[in-house]
């Protein structure tokens, strides 16, 4: 296996973009992580999205990516795996390199959500659930994550306002992120008289619904053109599966692809999870932020809210989470949001997330979900520092 670099990062801010197209923001995405990485050209192109074609009426994004970056005849495709497609478009690339089949590709996650034609957003957003047994029978994808907070707050004796300083962190840390949707510090207050969703999920508990498209361009370590000083190594790459459907689990409070993937990147990587020093997960609802900390080895079963409430995931804490924003505040554009990840891991390993800089940054971990975890995808980035 060949070790793998990331060279250049681009992203567009997550807006309602009502003036741009899919391609449009993919384009902006993959030009501004090609000219961060000072290279005009990649030898394929890895397209992770979800919904183009419910959404927009656009598949085959990996050939249409290639012809509007005027790289026809190079290998292009999409790949797919609900709302972790962003973060297995950056396994496969990631593979590609490893496996010595290309010097350099193109990662872009891209999703368009908004001022659609033809899109009804909750359908789609329910195919990432089990279509035959739990989207025929009428329940959305906010309200299966609504049935885990239920019972993961009666196990474990919680109550809403238990899952706040997750949010509060969030939108803290998106302030000072110009590329994040919710640029606005929110209160405890605030968040207390928010709507209820899907009960007991509230507004400050779901990810917006937005559009975004992130890049990265991925290197051989022989090929960094240049590039050594701000090359970011990814030093594990790996996915792992749970059952699509909730009610096939034995333990529906324990997430085991989340465990077993980050368990195979420990091992990757030769590190433990002490090693870690900032960790992007998958805030899309605050219910899966604890359960995300507890499987991946963060916290005992029950007690991943404690990190939250006792200040540990804060910018200046033990294990900052979301540190630009996350999937809760810097918006959660569902097949570009593991790309969004890597990118700002990246800032932070650079040493470029400017106010929101975790200090002395070295290691980073981003893991991107597909369903409820059905898909988990986890990277750990190794920077210099
Ligand atoms: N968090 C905080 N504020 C939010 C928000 C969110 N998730 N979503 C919208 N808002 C704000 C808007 O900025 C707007 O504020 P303003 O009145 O000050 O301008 C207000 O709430 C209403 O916005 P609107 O777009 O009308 O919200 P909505 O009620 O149509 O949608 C949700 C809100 C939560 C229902 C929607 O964002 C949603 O369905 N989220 C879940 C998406 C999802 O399931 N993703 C997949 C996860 S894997």
């Amino acid at each position: 296996m060949r070790d793998v670099s990331i060279i250049g990062i681009g992203q567009t801010p997550v807006r309602e973009h009502w003036d741009k197209s899919l391609r449009q923001l993919a384009v902006e995405a993959l030009l501004a992580a090609l000219k961060d990485a000072h290279v005009d050209e990649v030898d394929a192109i890895y397209v992770g999205n979800m919904l183009s074609g419910e959404l927009t009426g656009q598949e085959h994004l990996g050939a249409l990516l290639a012809d509007q970056l005027g790289m026809n005849g190079i290998a292009a495709m999409k790949v797919e795996a609900a709302c972790g497609a962003g973060g297995s478009a950056i396994h496969a690339g990631y593979l590609g390199i490893a496996a010595g089949q290309y010097r350099r590709v193109a990662v872009v996650g891209v999703e368009k959500m908004t001022d659609l034609w033809n899109g009804n957003v909750a359908a789609g957003l329910a195919m990432a659930a089990d279509g035959e047994y739990e989207a025929a029978n009428g329940i959305s994808f906010v309200g299966l994550n609504a049935l885990i907070m239920r019972r993961y707050m009666y196990e474990y004796d919680l109550v809403e306002e238990d899952f706040a300083p997750f949010a509060l962190n969030a939108h803290t840390n998106a302030v000072n992120n110009p590329n994040a949707m919710f640029r606005k510090a929110v209160t405890l207050d605030q968040i207390r008289k928010s709507k209820k969703v899907a009960d007991p999920i509230s507004l400050f508990d779901a990810s917006p619904v937005c559009d975004g498209a992130a890049a990265l361009i991925l290197s051989r370590r022989e090929n960094l053109n240049g590039n050594s000083a701000r090359a970011i190594e990814i030093a594990a790459s790996t996915i792992a599966t749970d059952t699509l459907a909730l009610h096939d689990r034995q333990d529906p409070l324990w997430l085991r692809a989340v465990e077993l993937s980050s368990i195979k990147a420990y091992a990757q990587a030769g590190i433990t999870p002490q090693d870690i020093d900032l960790f992007e997960l998958h805030d899309a609802f605050s219910i899966i932020a604890p359960m995300s900390l507890e499987a991946a080895g963060f916290a005992r079963r029950g007690t991943g809210t404690y990190l939250a409430r006792d200040g540990a995931i804060a910018i200046d804490g033990k294990l900052p989470i979301s540190t630009m924003g996350g999937l809760k505040a810097r918006g959660h554009p569902i097949g570009a949001s593991g790309v969004y990840q890597a990118v700002e891991a990246v800032q932070q390993l650079r040493g470029e997330a400017d106010k929101n800089q975790v200090q002395n940054a070295r290691l980073a971990m981003t893991q991107s979900l597909g369903g409820v975890a059905a898909t988990a995808v986890t990277h750990i980035l190794r920077g210099k520092g």
